[in-house]
């Protein structure tokens, strides 16, 4: 893979943005983009490379769905959501967005259904604002995973991907992890299902998942997870890091 994968380059020379590491501290990474794109993947194998903190924000929209399905409420209505929004809030480790029970299909469907309501967006921005500047550890950055981060989190990111693939890949993907939990899964209702997601979570009126202007736009249709890691660890690198920012294992 090549540069030229990326439909935009940002116009920021490389010793503008050293001298911006120096003064202003830690970087911000933005990785939008649809599910099942690889955006997930790609952010957390990145953060590791680069020795960053991770935060995938869609795990916080799925905590607050399932503790609105545990509470037997209805996930599109926000008098139903509140109350699993303040539970969310209050005890947010990294224990709780790493439970797989947010993986489920029915949770997926009620995280779409609630990320769609503005209050619940409103509520989980603090605290993925105060990640982005203050990330967990002696770490020089933080990449965050989501559909809003270039535009609405963190419009002033360092550097923003939107990740993105066809709709008949991502949901052959989807299928491959879901077909052993639920053998009546067809993969024309998982296609069906992420085009709604897609047309819900790119309509909405609240933070609608569009890539940011200047955002790398990265297509994965075809590119294998490491191909396009390789890409964007060498792009982050060659902006942001000097010689003795990379440990010689590194590589
Ligand atoms: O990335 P994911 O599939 O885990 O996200 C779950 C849902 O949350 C999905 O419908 C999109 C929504 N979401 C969002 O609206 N904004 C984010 N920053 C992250 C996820």
């Amino acid at each position: 893979m090549s540069v030229t994968t990326f439909k935009k380059a940002q116009a920021v020379s490389q010793s503008e943005n050293k001298a911006q590491k120096q003064t202003q501290g830690k970087i911000v990474i933005a990785v939008d983009g649809p599910s099942a794109s690889g955006k997930g993947t790609l952010a957390r194998k990145m953060a590791e490379r680069l020795g960053y903190a991770y935060l995938d924000t869609g795990a916080l929209y799925r905590a607050v769905a399932l503790a609105t399905l545990e509470l037997g409420g209805d996930p599109a209505k926000f008098k139903d959501v509140e109350p699993a929004l303040e539970i969310v809030k209050n005890n947010l480790t990294p224990e709780l967005l790493e439970n797989e029970a947010l993986r489920s299909y029915e949770v997926s469907e009620a995280a779409s259904r609630i990320a769609a309501l503005p209050q619940v967006r409103i509520g989980l921005l603090e605290y993925q604002r105060d990640f982005a500047r203050n990330p967990p550890g002696d770490v020089g950055g933080a990449v965050l995973d989501g559909r809003d981060i270039g535009t609405i989190v963190c419009p002033d990111a360092d550097v923003k991907f939107f990740v993105t693939a066809s709709a008949e890949e991502r949901s052959r993907r989807r299928f491959e992890e879901l077909k052993n939990s639920r053998p009546n899964l067809t993969q024309e209702k998982v296609l069906e299902d992420i085009q709604q997601r897609d047309q819900r979570d790119s309509n909405r009126k609240a933070a609608p998942s569009i890539a940011a202007a200047d955002a790398c736009i990265i297509d994965t249709t075809k590119l294998t997870s490491d191909e396009v890691l390789e890409e964007v660890v060498n792009l982050v690198r060659s902006r942001f890091l000097t010689e003795s920012d990379i440990s010689p294992s590194e590589g």
